[in-house]
């Protein structure tokens, strides 16, 4: 007798399906950034869990930063916070910038997938053999997804993300940006980050990747990014910090950029 194997929701799914399905669910395409500065760890904790109570119904996903890692370490703290994005239904993201070679990268990147992150930020600069080909590998056999960081939303972004270089494909020069974005659409990546204070920048790097890589926009509200623009050029999810932690009523102010970003997609 055949076995039929068949997929089950949430299983086998790749990450940029899971976070779509997420999104569509929860009517959201704002991931919260948790990156909450406290100086006493125990005070940090409770305010992350407060925070991602709070916001969770505005919300499809939490990224994690290094500097809240640095404060409160890999440990079960933050597989307390992974679980409690999860329990809300919510994805999780490492924004580890995975940016050495392969044997490291594979221990960093196998640590964060071990807490329970879904998915893990990754910088293309590296490039593939024996960079982040052991990334993307260890990501597709445990079914987590990688994001690569396509382009900055500083300023200062402009002297490496937006230099112009010979691009690999062809005998034309490219920003940087260009190159990095079909690296993200060759190697199969469940995301692309390009800043939002850059809308003609996503809007050529949408070009490239169409609906096969969603984009990730940081950079709204506190960088002066606007997160109706960022989605008109083409941005799938909007990263957002500081304009929602630090406003005096985040729940609102995740609910408002949810409904001004709902109003531009409807
Ligand atoms: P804010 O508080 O500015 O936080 O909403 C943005 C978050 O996104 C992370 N990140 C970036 N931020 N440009 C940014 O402004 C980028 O290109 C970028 N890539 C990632 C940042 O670390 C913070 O968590």
């Amino acid at each position: 007798m055949s076995i039929i194997l068949i997929e089950v929701d949430g299983l086998l799914q790749r990450f940029k399906d899971s976070i779509k399905k997420t999104s569509e669910n929860l009517g959201s395409n704002i991931v919260l950034a948790l990156d909450i500065e406290e100086k006493d760890p125990r005070v940090l904790l409770e305010k992350c869990v407060e925070i991602i109570d709070s916001v969770s119904p505005h919300i499809c996903g939490v990224k994690f930063g290094r500097p809240l890692i640095l404060k409160l370490s890999l440990n079960e703290k933050i597989r307390d916070l992974i679980r409690q994005a999860h329990e809300n239904k919510l994805v999780t993201i490492m924004d580890a910038k995975v940016n050495d070679v392969a044997h490291t990268n594979y221990s960093i990147i196998t640590q964060y997938f071990d807490a329970g992150f879904d998915a893990i930020i990754a910088s293309p600069f590296v490039g593939w053999d024996g960079g982040l080909d052991i990334v993307f590998q260890e990501a597709s056999k445990r079914n987590k997804g990688v994001i690569l960081l396509v382009s900055m939303s500083h300023k200062g972004a402009s002297q490496g993300y937006g230099r112009i270089v010979m691009d690999p494909d062809s005998t034309k020069k490219n920003p940087q940006f260009i190159c990095f974005a079909k690296n993200a659409l060759a190697w199969k990546a469940d995301g692309a980050v390009v800043g939002a204070t850059h809308p003609n920048i996503i809007f050529e790097v949408k070009k490239i990747l169409g609906e096969n890589v969603p984009i990730f926009a940081p950079g709204v509200i506190a960088q002066g990014g606007s997160p109706k623009d960022a989605i008109k050029a083409g941005a799938d999810y909007l990263i957002v910090g500081r304009g929602i932690f630090s406003s005096s009523e985040p729940e609102k102010s995740a609910k408002k950029i949810k409904d001004e970003v709902n109003s531009v997609i409807e």
